[in-house]
Order: C-alpha cells, then sequence, then structure tokens
C-alpha cells in the first residue's frame, strides 16, 4: 500500500459523516479575506463552515495573503485541520496574459501551449491558487458559440495534443512543486455542441460523434494524469451532464481508470432540477453523487442534504467514501498536507509575476499563433524604413480588447496595442492613425453584455483623408473580446458594426491595406477576405500582442500557425468543419448535370473560405514524392510514409505537416478526412527534408457506436501536406490476419 493510501485511510478513518461530506463542498469566496468579515452576510455562515471542517476548497480567493488567511481558518480551527483547496480560472494566464487558447492551438506547437500553461501556474501559483478549471477541451464546431475561444477548435487530433500539452504545463511532471498546479479537464462531456451555437443549450448528439470527436481530448487529459475534471451545465441526449453515470462513472472512472475528482460546474447540480431531471435540490444531490459528480461547486445540494441521505440509508455511503478519498488525493498530491500554505508566499507573489521573462514567453507564444491568411504579391512582410503606413481602426490602439476573455488578474488596458507594437519597431515618424471606426460602448466587463455601436461614421473622412496620403495602409479589424467567453453567442459571426463600410471607403483611395483581424472565434468574412491583398488572423493574442503582431507584419518572425477551425464563406454556412462525412449526394450526378438534387446552398460553395490546417508562410513550402513503404499493412505492424518538404522561398520558416486518413468503407461511416498526425518542421531557405510519419494500426482505428476502438480491413487513403485541403494521397490497405 502506498504512503499516500496510508495516509488517506488513516484520515478517512477520523472523519465524521459531516466531514466526509465538507470536503465535497466548494465555495465561493464572496469577501476579502485580508479584511475583516462582514458580520451579517453568507460570508459568515461560510467562514464558520470552513472552521468546522465542513469545506473541501474556495474558489475566486485570490493572493498569497487572502488564501493564507482562508487556509488559517481551515487548518488553525477544524477538528483535522484538512486544508483547502483553491480553485480559479486561470485559463490563459494569471497577470502575464498568453493568446487565448484557440490561439494558442493555431500555433499547432504542443511547447507553446505547454509553456503557456506553465506560465499560467507559475504567476497563480505565486498568488495562492492550487488549482485552475483549465484547460477547456471542448471540440466545437460553430463559431456562434462564444466559448470557441477557449478551447482548441474543431479537431480531435490536435485537440488531444493540446490538452495533454496543457495540462502538462500547468501540473509539470511533479504536482508538488509550488510552481505546479491542479489542472481541471473541462466540461465533460459536449458543451461545445450546444444546439444552434447557443451557450448552455441543449446537446444531442450521436455515440458516433461523441465517442469520435468530443471525447478523445479527454481521454488524452486523464491519460495525461490531469488530476480533475469539471462536468458542465449541459445536457446530452436527455441527461444533464453533471447528472450522468454513463460519462462519469462508466467512462471516466470505469472504462478510462481514472482516479482524480469530477467538480460540478457553478449551480449545475441544482440546474438538474431547472433542466427537468431532478425533483429538488435533495434529488439532485442524490443524482449528481451517484453519477460520479464528486465536488459540489456552488449548489450547496451536498451540503444541505447528502448527510441525511446517507443517515437515512438512500445515499451509498461507500460513493461518498470514494467521493472524498478522490480529493483527498490531490490535496496530498499537491503537498497541502505537508505544508498548507506552500502557495501563500507573498515574496514569490512580489518577484514572480508579470516579470520581463514571463512577458517574453507570452510574446513568443503570441507570434507562433498568428495565421497569414492571404498575402498576394508578397504585400507581407512591411520594409521598416521609407515607407509611411496609416493605421486604422479603434482595434488598432486598443489596450484591452487583445488580452481576451477569460483574463484572471489581468489589469484593464495592459496589453501593448497594435499601434504600440509598430511604432516601436519601426520608429513613430513612419506610422500615422486614425481610428476611423468606434467599435464597441457600455460597461466593458467579464459580466455584462457589450453595447454594440452601429453605424458611427464620424471618423470615416480623416481616415480616408489618411489612407490616401500614406503608402500603405494596416487596418485592424474583428471583434472586442467580450463578444466572446462564457454567456456571449452570437446568430451573426460577420463584422460588427461599420467596420465594413469604411474599409471599402478606403480601398477606394488606397488598394494596398492589411488587415489584421481580431477574434475569438472564426469568422465569416469573405468581403473582406475577398477585396484586400494581405489578411492576417491574429484572435486575442494577451499581454504582448501588439509586439507579436508588429514582428510578424515586418518580418522580425515568419508567420506560421494554421487554423485549428474552419472559417465559413458564411454564417448560414456554419457548422463547416473539414471532418464531415460524405453522405449520398456529395456531388452533381454527371448524368443529372445542372439537377438541384445534391447536398449543397445554391447560394454557396460547401466548401469554407479558408479551411482548417490552412496557414500561409513568408516563404513557400513545396511537398513531393509522397510515399508509403509498403501499400498494405497487417495488425500488429507498421509502416513508414514518407514525403519531401522544400522551402523554395526566400525566407527561414516553419511549416505544420499534416498527415491525414480516411477509411473509404467502415461498419460506421467514417469522415471525408481525419487529422491523425502532424510535424512543426523549421527549414532554412532553400532547405530540402524528408518528413517521415509511422502509420500502424492504430493510424486506422475508429470508435464504433459501442465505444469500442476498432480498426477493419479495408482501403484508405493516406494524405499528406500544408492545409486540410491540399493533400498528396497514396493509397493504403489493411489487412486483418
Ligand atoms: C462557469 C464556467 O462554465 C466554468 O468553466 C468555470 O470554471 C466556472 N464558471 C467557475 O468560474
Amino acid at each position: 500500500m502506498s504512503d499516500r493510501q496510508k495516509f488517506i485511510d488513516s484520515l478517512l478513518g477520523k472523519m465524521t459523516l459531516q466531514e466526509k461530506v465538507g470536503q465535497l463542498n466548494l465555495y465561493n469566496g464572496t469577501w476579502e479575506f485580508t479584511g475583516p468579515v462582514p458580520e451579517d452576510d453568507d460570508s459568515q455562515r461560510k467562514s464558520e463552515n470552513i472552521k468546522r471542517g465542513l469545506v473541501g476548497g474556495m474558489l475566486n480567493v485570490l493572493t498569497a495573503a487572502g488564501t493564507r488567511e482562508a487556509q488559517h481558518l481551515a487548518v488553525a480551527h477544524s477538528r483535522l485541520g484538512i486544508p483547502l483547496l483553491f480553485g480559479y480560472d486561470v485559463i490563459h494566464g494569471y497577470k502575464t496574459m498568453a493568446p487565448i487558447p484557440l490561439a494558442q492551438a493555431a500555433s499547432w506547437d504542443p511547447q507553446v501551449a505547454r509553456k503557456c500553461a506553465k506560465l499560467a501556474a507559475l504567476e497563480a501559483s505565486a498568488s495562492g491558487i492550487n488549482w485552475t478549471f483549465a484547460p477547456m477541451i471542448d471540440i466545437t464546431r460553430d463559431p456562434r458559440w462564444g466559448r470557441m475561444m477557449e478551447g482548441p477548435g474543431e479537431d480531435p487530433y490536435l485537440g488531444s495534443v493540446m490538452a495533454e500539452a496543457w495540462v502538462r504545463g500547468f501540473q509539470g511532471d511533479d504536482l508538488s512543486r509550488t510552481d505546479t498546479i491542479a489542472a481541471c479537464a473541462k466540461h465533460f462531456a459536449a458543451y461545445g455542441f450546444s444546439e444552434a451555437g447557443r451557450d448552455y443549450n441543449t446537446v444531442d448528439i450521436g455515440h458516433s460523434t461523441l465517442y469520435n470527436i468530443v471525447l478523445p481530448p479527454f481521454k488524452a487529459a486523464a491519460r495525461a494524469d490531469v488530476a480533475t475534471f469539471m462536468n458542465g451545465f449541459n445536457e446530452l441526449n436527455g441527461i444533464p451532464v453533471t447528472g450522468s453515470e454513463f460519462l462519469q462513472r462508466q467512462i471516466l472512472k470505469e472504462s478510462w481508470q481514472w482516479e482524480g475528482f469530477v467538480v460540478s460546474d457553478w449551480a449545475s447540480i441544482a440546474e438538474m432540477i431547472t433542466h427537468g431531471y431532478a425533483r429538488d435540490l435533495q434529488d439532485a444531490a442524490k443524482k449528481a453523487l451517484s453519477a460520479g459528480c464528486d465536488m459540489d461547486m456552488e449548489s450547496k445540494a451536498y451540503e444541505k442534504h447528502l448527510d441525511q441521505l446517507v443517515v437515512e440509508g438512500r445515499m451509498d455511503q461507500t460513493l461518498l467514501d470514494d467521493a472524498v478519498r478522490r480529493i483527498l488525493q490531490v490535496k496530498y498530491d499537491l503537498g497541502l498536507f505537508k505544508d498548507p500554505y506552500r502557495y501563500c508566499d507573498p515574496q514569490r507573489e512580489q518577484s514572480s509575476i508579470l516579470t520581463g521573462e514571463n512577458l517574453a514567453v507570452s510574446r513568443e507564444a503570441a507570434r507562433k499563433s498568428i495565421v497569414l491568411l492571404k498575402n498576394e504579391n508578397q504585400l507581407l512582410p512591411l520594409p521598416k524604413n521609407e515607407i509611411k503606413i496609416g493605421v486604422i481602426g479603434s482595434l488598432a490602439q486598443d489596450k484591452d480588447i487583445p488580452l481576451g476573455s477569460w483574463r484572471a488578474q489581468a489589469e484593464q488596458n495592459s496589453a501593448v496595442s497594435l499601434l504600440e507594437g509598430l511604432k516601436a519597431l519601426t520608429g513613430p515618424e513612419n506610422i500615422r492613425f486614425a481610428e476611423g471606426y468606434k467599435l464597441t460602448r457600455g460597461d466593458r466587463s467579464f459580466l455584462y453584455e457589450l453595447d454594440m455601436v452601429e453605424e458611427d461614421e464620424s471618423g470615416f473622412d480623416e481616415a480616408v483623408e489618411m489612407a490616401q496620403n500614406c503608402d500603405l495602409v494596416v487596418m485592424a479589424m474583428g471583434e472586442d473580446c467580450w463578444q466572446t467567453g462564457e454567456g456571449r453567442s452570437q446568430t451573426d459571426i460577420g463584422l460588427k458594426g461599420s467596420q465594413t463600410a469604411l474599409l471599402s471607403r478606403i480601398l477606394a483611395v488606397n488598394q494596398k491595406v492589411v488587415v489584421i483581424m481580431m477574434s475569438g472565434r472564426s469568422l465569416a468574412i469573405t468581403e473582406v477576405a475577398e477585396a484586400v491583398p494581405a489578411l492576417l488572423q491574429v484572435w486575442h493574442l494577451g499581454s504582448e500582442a501588439g509586439h507579436a503582431m508588429a514582428e510578424v507584419i515586418f518580418g522580425d518572425y515568419n508567420p506560421s500557425g494554421k487554423l485549428p477551425v474552419s472559417f465559413p464563406r458564411h454564417g448560414g454556412q456554419v457548422p463547416v468543419y473539414y471532418n464531415h462525412k460524405n453522405t449520398g449526394r456529395p456531388t452533381t450526378n454527371p448524368h443529372d448535370d445542372g439537377m438541384v438534387f445534391w447536398s449543397h446552398y445554391t447560394d454557396c460553395e460547401n466548401s469554407p473560405l479558408f479551411p482548417f490546417g490552412y496557414g500561409l508562410s513568408y516563404s513557400k513550402f513545396e511537398y513531393a514524392d509522397f510515399q508509403l513503404s509498403a501499400d498494405r499493412i497487417r495488425s500488429g505492424e507498421s509502416i513508414k510514409a514518407t514525403v519531401k518538404l522544400k522551402n523554395s522561398g526566400p525566407f527561414d520558416g516553419e511549416e505544420v505537416v499534416q498527415l491525414y486518413i480516411r477509411d473509404h468503407v467502415a461498419s460506421v461511416t467514417r469522415p471525408v478526412k481525419e487529422l491523425k498526425d502532424f510535424q512543426k518542421v523549421f527549414l532554412v531557405a532553400g532547405q530540402e527534408q524528408t518528413i517521415t510519419f509511422e502509420i500502424s494500426e492504430e493510424t486506422l482505428c475508429f470508435y464504433d457506436n459501442q465505444g469500442n476502438l476498432i480498426c477493419e480491413p479495408g482501403e484508405f487513403t493516406i494524405m499528406v501536406g500544408g492545409c486540410s485541403l491540399q493533400l498528396l494521397k497514396q493509397m493504403l490497405s489493411y489487412e486483418v490476419v
């Protein structure tokens, strides 16, 4: 028996029923721990409960001093002195903001994701936090959903690679180090498939999508030993996931043998009543714990009802013990029983947050997250001198929006703006600025909805005049970060306000326009993309946004990002994603030429504007000589796929080489393409390299509708290239012997 198990067994043996239930309660910190506790509010009750050992953890309690004070209530006053967990949404940074997770995924570089998570853990842990509610690894195909910004995009393989990298970044190799924190894979599961992209909405998907698209990143997180999981607000096929025994017990804890604990989402246990799944809070408590939800975030369902349910014999005590054990294990692994104050070090808090080193990590990630979508006649990179650049757009001077949604403790307006970045790199004398359009107004905070500025054209004339007198225009367009994130879904994924109207006016006087597109989702930007010669997708890049954008614009860094989501031609095309099924009528029948009976729209092409995996470089990468070491593969064997990659352009640069498969006939239909592997490769100008992938049985597998991973004999197309729509192909057959 391990020391951990011995320790926890002995502790469990000493705990009363109330103390056990207590470990399952997660309280929100609504009061200032560093100041006096107000007598007349709920906080008084909360602190009394902590002192009685009836609380397992807190969220939103911050700072070394604040967490120390809260921890002291638990450790010094409660009978058994069990320390608290301190959880917080540290999604892409604590004070130093890294790019939003969707942007990190666009780097297609797990090292970037890992370093960003490591940085977030370093800063959060210095401020008393020992548990983050991240990574969010919900695959989504719907940019209307505001939370697309928080996750890895549309693909389960890229999502799995990112999930593992984020978990390892937050947790390091050793959870007991004081600069690592427990991670939380969320939201289990299928939250990204909310109907019509409306947040918190119903999810109804088939098993094939669940097993093949939704679950793989969660499985990868579980395999990377993520300490905790969070369930979600949504129902899945009629069962709220918070009460889903199928997901939490059968799949996560039994099939995947995962040993961490599951926390509910905020009040999601109580919301099972509203869903129409639980009669009352007691019923909700019973259903949630039975289903495997170990900790209750802010429903107060466990606190109010679990002990009674156990005493009356209506709740199996072993399920309660199992939940408590899982929570205590995480506390043990964090080293909290050895030293409950190990994350509460004001000195470290002073010295390790927002340092130059941290900003450098953020900047590196930011430049690697930028995707070059269009670059006619090599307009980019721009020369640094002898060019008069007109910068346009309120987004260009904005120092807040680039911080992104879910920004933890970032100071408002603390990002480097595009304008600042450009001036820093080329010298202010080359840059002129006109605001041109205004984007949003109203209370710019996490909690409230924005007022969109509609058609304000008062700044147009000034911007047009400036554009006329400049060699070239850099125009920032896109969306406010508060148009994305939780509770911020939109029906219209086009550009708001008067941005496009201004762009037309600018183009009428100066066609050399570089558009810098800031967003937290894939926007429908066909009109812009067709009209301008150069387009960079920059997401919301974090604290160092402006510097990173300027480095790419002036060619100090050659862009290497690729889209982690398809960009639709039109909002009405959503969901549009690369790994779709073929349908029975994918094209016009040659005999019925001109007829309408095939799967299409009459007013828009089926293909996306920019496909998944797409992204240009200032250099040119050529693929040739794609070969398989054999054209058949038997069970247990593996073969090699090789392709020659040449950087035939004038710049050194990186390329993401992507490997896809298509399984032509299967007992459950397979998508037209599935990403199975990728490598990010650096080649100096002129260099050629052979890239090798291994293909084994595992590469060819899929999940059947019972959740079994299977591999069926037959014909496969193996594809390789720099984007999901432009690929070299070879046939491979798979035989079972
Ligand atoms: C609700 C969100 O869905 C979840 O992701 C977050 O971690 C919790 N609130 C806590 O803030």
